[in-house]
């Protein structure tokens, strides 16, 4: 019969490789179960060293005691490295799973009204024209006074405004983009194509009215503009922008600083002509309005009217806007409610 020393040596070896090739708590606790744990095989050479002699009892009864304290404090010492290892795996490790679905980025796009804007002024690009800006605050001279509109005129009761308080300065938001007409015409000599878009203000709110709202400008003067041109030129835009072949027509009007005046009406896009609540049973849609300019506003720019005609027109952007959505109420443009944009 072997000594159960050496048997004790034997359980040890194997004990503590079995420890130390254990990948996980599972591994070890297998390990500790087979060679030290309360039915492992140290413990059954202990629970006999009772009935060896007194001399065998102290010496074997040591050995193996000693190969159990060996055995816990190499399972002790693997297990706080797996719990070690498996605690970095899960914080610091490598956090980045690869095989997550990605998260996309909310890819946003132009306001309908900034794109409604874009289009309109790149067809009059394509068509010759040149982009203009002017001031948002502007002088009274060059909203109301140059445009042929005198102080206390009832023309300008057509254009209720937001006068600014600047001591000595005549300072309005401006009410339409036709004062870049007079800052344009003052800076350069004929001929001038151009078109100019931007935020006007005026006081009025209502569903379809806003106090702040954009319009784009355009104008042409040279030797010899004629209205023919003024026709042709709205008629190619407007089939551009609503698609060519819809009837559109020119109505007399009254503009200060134009002579002879039209607005310009589209063939109603939501009943088609058969009349409806958007057209107010007209089947027109009124989309601009247009003339020649007056000779009196080429007095205010230097521009002889002998040498030089020319034509303007302007339109409504959100107006243009509402009409291609169907969209019913102003306000809704500028609420900044994501379901409602996002849908354009
Ligand atoms: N400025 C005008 C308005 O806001 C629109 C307009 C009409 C502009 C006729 C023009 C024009 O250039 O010729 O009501």
């Amino acid at each position: 019969m072997t000594d159960p020393s050496d048997r004790l040596r034997e359980l040890q070896e194997a004990g503590l490789g079995a420890i130390s090739a254990a990948a996980n708590e599972s591994d070890l606790l297998d390990a500790k179960g087979k060679y030290f744990g309360k039915k492992g095989a140290v413990s059954d050479i202990l629970r006999t060293v009772a009935y060896l002699p007194a001399e065998e009892k102290k010496r074997i009864g040591a050995a193996a005691n000693a190969a159990r304290e060996a055995l816990e404090s190499a399972f002790d010492a693997r297990l706080s490295e797996i719990r070690e290892r498996e605690r970095a795996a899960r914080e610091g490790g490598d956090p980045l799973d690869v095989t997550l679905p990605g998260r996309a980025p909310a890819v946003g796009h132009r306001h309908p009204i900034s794109s409604t804007m874009f289009e309109i002024v790149s067809i009059f690009q394509r068509l010759g024209f040149s982009v203009r800006g002017g001031p948002e605050i502007e002088k009274d001279y060059y909203n109301f006074e140059a445009l042929n509109i005198p102080k206390d005129h009832p023309a300008r009761d057509m254009q209720d405004t937001f006068y600014m308080d600047w001591p000595g300065m005549d300072l309005v938001l401006r009410t339409h983009t036709s004062p870049i007409q007079i800052r344009t015409m003052e800076a350069m000599r004929p001929p001038v194509r151009v078109i100019a878009p931007g935020a006007v203000y005026r006081c009025d709110s209502d569903v379809t009215h806003s106090p702040m709202f954009h319009q784009v400008e355009g104008f042409a003067v040279d030797g010899g503009a004629t209205m023919a041109d003024l026709k042709g030129l709205l008629t190619e835009f407007c089939g551009m922008m609503f698609g060519s072949g819809l009837p559109l027509r020119f109505r007399p009007s009254f503009f200060p600083f134009t002579e002879p005046s039209a607005e310009v009406d589209i063939r109603c896009v939501i009943c088609k002509g058969s009349g409806c609540r958007v057209c107010k049973d007209s089947g027109w849609l009124e989309i601009l309005g247009c003339g020649m300019i007056d000779p009196a506003v080429f007095g205010f720019v230097g521009y002889d009217p002998e040498e030089h005609t020319g034509f303007a027109f302007g339109m409504g952007v959100e107006r243009i806007a509402m009409l291609r959505h169907g969209i019913a109420d102003i306000r809704m443009f500028f609420e900044n409610d994501i379901r409602f944009l996002s849908q354009f």
